[in-house]
């Protein structure tokens, strides 16, 4: 609050008296993080604000963003079910273009779904810009089943009811259950290219909807680092994580097939950019022990020291821009 108000006072004194003085957001020598949470959990729920704690034990001074989909945690948490993602990315969109620490561009840390979405922002929108993506045990290659809910977790059970009910691939479920929009299955391939409304686009799988902006954009990212949890069974199938899937069943064949990364033609045909970025060194693959999420730290700190908080050492180039004016922040 302290830093924001001297911000709306510098700006004050620019524009009243004309001349240029350096302008300080925060520590603007660290480059800022934003998190998207995982499925069941909230912007601010305790899991959430003790992760955001230990990265800034890390990188003092950092300034953290946690995406939130509405201010209240239950809704929240409700809308990682239910919903359009396609509107929900432009909610985010927008949430992120007006935070002033992030106007020169930022790292980003996605868990399980949030990694899909955070992507799918880069693709889309990647105003402000994202340097580096770590995605945590995310579903790029979509899912072949819902996950499995706790007891009392109601909104999980009411969204898989739904599904099962109503199908994941009506247009219904395509725009209000969040889970059906990234679900992938091996079996109706056709239907899924035919009917998903946000997986198969962000991915550039349905020929007549092949946006090259998406490609353009994923290809600018300094680094891509894509998590999988080794004994992952809340993801099927747990390589969704680096992009694999199982192949296309189509009536015969094995189910259980794992299509890897590099056999995809997502990537042999580089409809997103994930090649260029693979070939030019920026894909990174990692492995982390254990379930779904469970983020030990021998897992995520190293991670989080290497891609995320660098001290960005050239400012001189870095522009504040108010009200349409332009001023040039001076050492
Ligand atoms: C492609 O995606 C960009 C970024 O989201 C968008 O501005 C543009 O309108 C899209 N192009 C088409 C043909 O849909
Ligand atoms: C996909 O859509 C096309 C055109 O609307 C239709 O002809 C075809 O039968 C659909 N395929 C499936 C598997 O739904
Ligand atoms: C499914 O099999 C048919 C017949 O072999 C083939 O023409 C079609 O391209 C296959 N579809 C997919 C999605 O692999």
């Amino acid at each position: 609050m302290a830093n924001l108000l001297f911000l709306w006072i510098s700006l004050l004194a620019l524009t009243s008296f004309g001349i240029s003085t350096p302008v300080r957001l925060t520590d603007p020598s660290r480059r800022p993080l934003v998190i998207w949470h995982g499925l069941g959990d909230s912007y601010a729920s305790a899991g959430m604000l003790e992760f955001m704690q230990l990265i800034k034990d890390i990188h003092p001074g950092i300034f953290i963003h946690s995406v939130w989909l509405n201010e209240d945690l239950e809704q929240d948490q409700k809308a990682g079910f239910f919903g359009d993602v396609t509107e929900q990315l432009e909610v985010v969109s927008e949430q992120l273009a007006e935070i002033p620490e992030l106007q020169y561009g930022f790292d980003a840390i996605g868990f399980s779904q949030g990694g899909q979405f955070l992507r799918a922002y880069i693709e889309r929108y990647n105003a402000p810009p994202v340097n580096n993506l770590v995605t945590f045990g995310s579903q790029h290659m979509g899912v072949s089943d819902l996950p499995l809910c706790s007891r009392w977790d109601l909104f999980c059970q009411l969204a898989r009811r739904y599904a099962a009910r109503g199908g994941v691939y009506t247009e219904w479920a395509q725009h209000n259950l969040v889970q059906a929009q990234y679900y992938r299955d091996p079996a109706q391939l056709d239907l899924y290219l035919n009917s998903s409304r946000f997986l198969a686009l962000v991915n550039n799988e349905v020929p007549e909807h092949i946006n090259s902006t998406y490609a353009d954009n994923l290809a600018t990212l300094s680094n891509l680092v894509l998590v999988l949890f080794s004994a992952d069974k809340t993801v099927v199938p747990k390589e969704s994580a680096w992009f694999g899937s199982y192949a296309s069943s189509n009536g015969t064949g094995d189910e259980k097939t794992i299509v890897p990364m590099r056999l995809q033609p997502l990537y042999t045909e580089d409809w997103i950019g994930l090649r260029t970025l693979d070939e030019t060194g920026r894909v990174t693959l990692e492995t982390c022990e254990g379930e779904h999420m469970q983020l030990k730290e021998e897992c995520w700190k190293p991670l989080v020291e290497r891609y995320t908080g660098e001290v960005v050492k050239d400012e001189s180039d870095y522009r504040l821009v108010s009200d349409g004016t332009v001023f040039q922040i001076q050492n």
